[in-house]
């Protein structure tokens, strides 16, 4: 017998499969008016023209109660279909960044970017108890992580970000930075919002928003490679090694994913979390970086209508 299980969703020449859930979200990005707030000003374009149909026989294509080889191509099939959902987001993302970069800018909006990713480089510590923050702070280091020494590694290369970025920051202002002087907006607000519960929720959630960390590296990518003067040359210089540890933080995380689905409704649970989060992120950067992307462009890139960012890590 044949399930419904999952839509096409047309990206460009390509399609990719991804569950209804996943879909009615994508189509959101066309319709919320909410979109609005993406841009400067800017007034929601019309809905982007998006094929869809339904597609059945997933569940016997992908082998679920088939043999252990049948399963094992399922799981690289969904694997590569997730990054496929996440990478025109991340495209999305780098063509942000490159807009900014191509157009005048002032050291108040490199300020406002700067100090917007600071901030998100402290949440790791910004989330542990009063008292650990405050050995990182008269350490440099936190000795017995509350989650375990893995954690304790990923907060020590956060604050390595920080500081890199901080170090840009100083440079621009002649001032050292605290953590008082970073600056939360309410898009990023709204993305921390959007992934707490999964972040309360199974290893296997945690994992999935893991994987929508850094938005695939575009905007570290396309910032390792900024040309100019010596702040340029700084900011590259930052970022080249901020990109080597986010493309594990975040994309590198597929395999866990594939090692923890069991089902396909883990996989359209998969789907769901990562088009909501990625779309979030594109509100989230074009606000950091003073909004240089229009609304117009936005639903473009949600409906698809972007070259794909390619994936970091082999799959
Ligand atoms: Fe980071
Ligand atoms: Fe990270």
């Amino acid at each position: 017998m044949e399930a419904v299980v999952g839509q096409i969703y047309k990206q460009g020449s390509t399609e990719v499969r991804v569950s209804a859930v996943a879909f009615r979200e994508l189509l959101k990005l066309h319709r919320d008016p909410n979109w609005k707030s993406c841009v400067d000003g800017g007034s929601p374009g019309p809905p982007a023209p998006v094929s869809l149909h339904t597609r059945g026989s997933v569940g016997k294509s992908f082998g679920w109660n088939g043999g252990a080889r049948r399963r094992m191509v399922g799981v690289r099939e969904r694997m590569i279909e997730l990054v496929n959902l996440a990478a025109p987001f991340w495209a999305g993302e780098a063509e942000i960044v490159r807009s900014y970069l191509t157009r005048p800018r002032t050291s108040d909006t490199d300020l406002r970017w700067l100090k917007a990713q600071a901030f998100k480089e402290t949440r790791h510590l910004r989330i542990l108890p009063r008292r650990v923050q405050d050995e990182y702070w008269r350490t440099g280091t936190v000795r017995n992580h509350p989650q375990g020494s893995e954690a304790g590694a990923k907060l020590a290369e956060e604050m390595k970000h920080f500081r890199l970025i901080a170090e840009l920051i100083e440079f621009l202002t002649v001032t050292p930075v605290g953590m008082t002087d970073l600056l939360e907006l309410p898009e990023e607000t709204a993305l921390q919002d959007l992934r707490q519960p999964y972040r309360g929720g199974t290893n296997f959630e945690r994992c999935i928003v893991d994987f929508t960390e850094g938005g695939g590296g575009a905007m570290y990518w396309v910032l390792a490679r900024v040309e100019g003067g010596d702040f340029e040359r700084r900011t590259a210089s930052a970022f080249r090694l901020i990109y080597d540890d986010e493309v594990l933080h975040g994309p590198g995380q597929i395999h866990t994913i594939g090692r923890l689905a069991n089902s396909a409704a883990d996989w359209e649970h998969a789907e769901d979390i990562v088009a909501r989060v990625c779309a979030q992120r594109l509100r989230m950067r074009n606000e950091m970086f003073s909004w240089p992307v229009s609304v117009e462009r936005i639903a473009a890139i949600g409906a698809g209508n972007i070259d794909p960012w390619p994936m970091p890590v082999a799959v």
